[in-house]
């Protein structure tokens, strides 16, 4: 086929331009098919006479022509291109050896239809709080070993809440984000071709997963109050859909003066938490190591440093 092409331009056809040059406008339609057919159409009311078309195709900047052949036809037979390219189409409509305007396409090679999206080893590794590795391959792989010619699609399935996530991806590997722990997640993979138009997808491979447990982040303090005596503060846990792990336990550690272990009934909403402590000395400041206890552990204290109002007030403004 290529030695056919290389005829085609060697057996160029001398013509005598006769009366003025006719230069030729740019082609239209300039599209390749999913079987490389690289074509093009002439408009109507092109007023030149064509004789054939300079076909060159070249990588990126258009500088180094990698092919380079003329056809008569208004299109052309590409598939000896390597997949894994992005290839530059050039077309120049070619009348009595003078070049018209051409016209410029930058594609792949299409996959075949019938590419196989057989998936093989689907597998997830858990690497740190709510991040899983994932990594699959083709049981056919691509020619070139080019993975991101296809797209693939992860639907990720909290078996606990039933809802579902879409997650698109071009290689063949992934580290996931967001996965809360004490959680079961079905996580499944599937190939997709597309080819003009139309999407190809290939057969789903499931996994499941489910992260340990461990701690909620540290909580955050939303208001504080003080009296003579006592200190009331609203603190604000880890939102649930982070960190499904039940909580336990609120903890405030005041050294000597204050210990508390507030038991925590969890629901999906995780309402902030009210802390009331009493019997302390007027104008005097504490201080506190704030935690919160969940199935996976303890979280990361906030130190909190906190003054009693004092007993009455004595200073007067001047
Ligand atoms: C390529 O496309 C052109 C125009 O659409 C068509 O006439 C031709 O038959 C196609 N060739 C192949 C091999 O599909
Ligand atoms: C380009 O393609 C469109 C849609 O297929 C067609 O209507 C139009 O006639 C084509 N242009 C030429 C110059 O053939
Ligand atoms: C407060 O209580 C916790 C657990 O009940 C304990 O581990 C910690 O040592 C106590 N802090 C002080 C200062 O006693
Ligand atoms: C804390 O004290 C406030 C009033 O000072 C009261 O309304 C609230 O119910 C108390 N909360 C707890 C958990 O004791």
């Amino acid at each position: 086929m290529l030695v056919g092409l290389l005829f085609a331009l060697l057996s160029v056809l001398f013509l005598d331009a006769k009366g003025e040059d006719c230069i030729a406008g740019a082609v239209t339609n300039l599209t390749i098919y999913s079987n490389a057919n690289l074509s093009w159409d002439v408009d109507p009311n092109e007023p030149c006479q064509i004789d054939e078309f300079l076909v060159e195709i070249s990588i990126g900047t258009a500088e180094v022509i990698y092919y380079r052949f003329r056809v008569k036809e208004t299109h052309s037979d590409v598939s000896f291109l390597d997949v894994c390219q992005r290839w530059v189409y050039i077309v120049t409509p070619v009348s009595g050896e003078v070049l018209g305007y051409q016209r410029q396409l930058t594609e792949y090679i299409p996959l075949p239809a019938d590419t196989d999206l057989t998936i093989n080893h689907f597998r997830a590794v858990k690497l740190a709080h709510g991040i899983v590795h994932l990594e699959w391959s083709l049981v056919t792989p691509i020619p070139g070993n080019c993975l991101y010619r296809l797209e693939y699609r992860l639907v990720t399935m909290d078996l606990q809440s039933g809802e579902i996530n879409d997650h698109y991806i071009r290689s063949q590997s992934y580290n996931f984000h967001l996965l809360s722990p004490c959680v079961p997640y079905e996580l499944s993979i599937r190939a997709i071709n597309s080819v003009g138009d139309e999407d190809f997808e290939g057969p789903a491979m499931s996994t499941n997963v489910e992260m340990d447990p461990y701690p909620e982040d540290p909580p955050t303090l939303t208001s504080i109050q003080s009296s003579p005596t006592g200190i009331t503060m609203v603190w604000q846990l880890e939102s649930y859909l982070r960190n499904r792990c039940p909580v336990v336990n609120f903890l405030v550690d005041g050294g000597k003066y204050v210990n508390i272990t507030q038991p925590i009934r969890d629901h999906f909403a995780r309402d902030p938490v009210m802390v009331n402590l009493t019997h302390l000395q007027p104008d005097r400041m504490y201080y506190f190591k704030v935690s919160v206890e969940n199935l996976g552990g303890i979280s990361p204290v906030v130190q909190v440093a906190a003054q009693t109002a004092e007993l009455e007030p004595s200073r007067t403004a001047r």
